[in-house]
């Protein structure tokens, strides 16, 4: 049976609600900025394809679990773990799949709350006009100034971390759900339109086989960790994040037919980046593996300099695109916030202003590592680079492995199933994803990583 608790941070008002925000979550830089330049240091198409068949052998699988566990548990994901483990008469160790996650959400928000800040600044840029008729030359120079000024940069990624701070200390119901209503629906359309633009363009074709036509002598033995790490960031998944959505949501709505709705549209979302970016780049002759972090900052404003209406349009994108990050950034908070709130009772506001400040501490390093620091190198990446590693590619999957052996091996399964709410057939597809498939996926590709046996 379901369990009657609730969650003392309140709940989502409708399913729909659930799904929006946690589609918030999910679309942010990890779409837009960052599948297409990591597609484009991995070659292309044979990335998309491992990039797809980990959104749904791992991913689906990965988000029932996350979200029926936070649904579960009713608290943050230290909490919830630690309160199912018991009740199911597990080791309370299983919290710290709870502690790494509130790890992983800093280190994720050192480079995110960063690149945020760009997007910020380009919202200025685009109104002030600065990309019309601007060539490829000009704006790999727009780029380059601002991410060699520490200071722009700091006020940038200050800005960007009060936001968040904001809403999450407003709570669930008066901040993230206000937040998700409108912004969603208009980012997906906006994207539809360039999509449409870059269609017109000359590089549209050669595009389309880039991203579709898989070369496999392009895939390296790192590619398929590179993917799955993805998968991961960009579905939210691993951290908590979810999970902690999933303690908002109604204990009558469907969880399977939520995660599907999340995972098609997250996909959605990137691949339209995709189809928005690459035309516009072979059209003007740019390599794609040159681009690196900055590709959309360098890229899309050479498109919006020629159209008409670029200007406007390249200020609704850049705030849109600033929107996305926001709602993944304040699910990648929420945890921790919520966190700090059960085990201190400290008011919402004051954990949001603590978590936040220690993010933004962080982010320092991120930030000057692009410019000052960027000499300073530990195992051969900087501090940004160092972050974005160990979160996505090493923390997430390893989070999200326990979070489905968790669910799969150690809930008993009248737990899992009364949860879940499936009919025998769909509850069978996800136990063997959730048992077997999700798990020996990322232990391999792990594994591989590390000991490097497929090649
Ligand atoms: N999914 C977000 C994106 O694609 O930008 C990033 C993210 C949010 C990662 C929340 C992890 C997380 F818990």
């Amino acid at each position: 049976m379901a369990t009657d608790r609730t969650s003392i941070h309140g709940q989502w008002s409708s399913r729909w609600i659930f799904i929006l925000a946690a589609t918030g979550s999910a679309v942010g830089l990890g779409n837009i900025w960052r599948f297409p330049y990591i597609t484009a240091e991995h070659g292309g198409g044979a990335f998309v394809l491992i990039y797809l068949v980990c959104i749904v052998l791992v991913g689906l699988p990965i988000m029932m679990s996350e979200i029926m566990l936070g649904r579960r548990g009713r608290r943050s994901p230290i909490h919830t773990m630690e309160v199912l483990a018991e009740e199911e008469g597990r080791n309370r160790h299983w919290r710290l799949v709870g502690v790494m996650g509130v790890f992983a959400g800093f280190f994720i928000l050192t480079f995110y709350s960063v690149v945020a800040g760009w997007t910020l600044a380009y919202i200025v840029r685009a109104v002030s006009g600065m990309f019309t008729q601007a060539g490829a030359q000009q704006t790999q120079d727009i780029f380059a100034a601002l991410v060699s000024d520490p200071e722009r940069l700091l006020a940038w990624h200050t800005l960007f971390m009060i936001m968040t701070v904001f809403v999450i200390s407003r709570g669930v119901k008066k901040g993230l759900e206000q937040a998700v209503r409108y912004l969603m629906p208009a980012l997906f359309l906006l994207l539809l339109f360039l999509v449409a633009y870059s269609m017109t363009t000359a590089g549209f074709s050669q595009a389309v086989a880039y991203l579709f036509k898989p070369d496999f002598s392009q895939v390296g033995p790192s590619t398929i960790l590179v993917a799955l790490g993805q998968a991961f960031f960009s579905l939210s998944l691993g951290m908590g994040a979810i999970m902690t959505y999933g303690s908002y949501l109604s204990g009558r709505a469907s969880i399977p037919g939520t995660s599907v709705s999340i995972v098609v549209m997250d996909t959605g979302v990137a691949l339209l980046a995709g189809l928005a970016i690459f035309p516009i780049m072979f059209t003007f002759g740019l390599q794609p593996e040159e681009g690196g972090p900055g590709l959309i900052f360098k890229i899309l404003p050479i498109a919006f300099g020629q159209m008409a209406y670029g200007r406007v349009l390249a200020v609704i994108f850049f705030t849109l695109l600033m929107f996305a990050a926001w709602t993944s950034a304040l699910s990648i908070l929420e945890p921790i916030t919520a966190w700090l709130v059960e085990k201190t009772g400290f008011t919402r506001l004051k954990a949001a202003i603590w978590s936040g400040t220690f993010a933004w501490i962080l982010g320092l390093g991120s930030l000057l590592s692009l410019n000052l620091w960027s000499g300073v190198k530990l195992f051969g990446m900087t501090f940004f680079s160092l972050m974005e590693y160990l979160s996505v590619n090493i923390m997430l999957p390893v989070g999200g492995l326990f979070i489905s052996l968790f669910a799969a091996w150690f809930m008993a399964r009248s737990s899992s199933f009364a949860e879940l709410g499936l009919s025998r057939r769909a509850y069978l597809a996800w136990k063997v994803g959730a048992m077997f498939i999700a798990p020996a996926g990322v232990i391999l590709i792990l594994l591989q990583e590390f000991f490097g046996f497929l090649g």
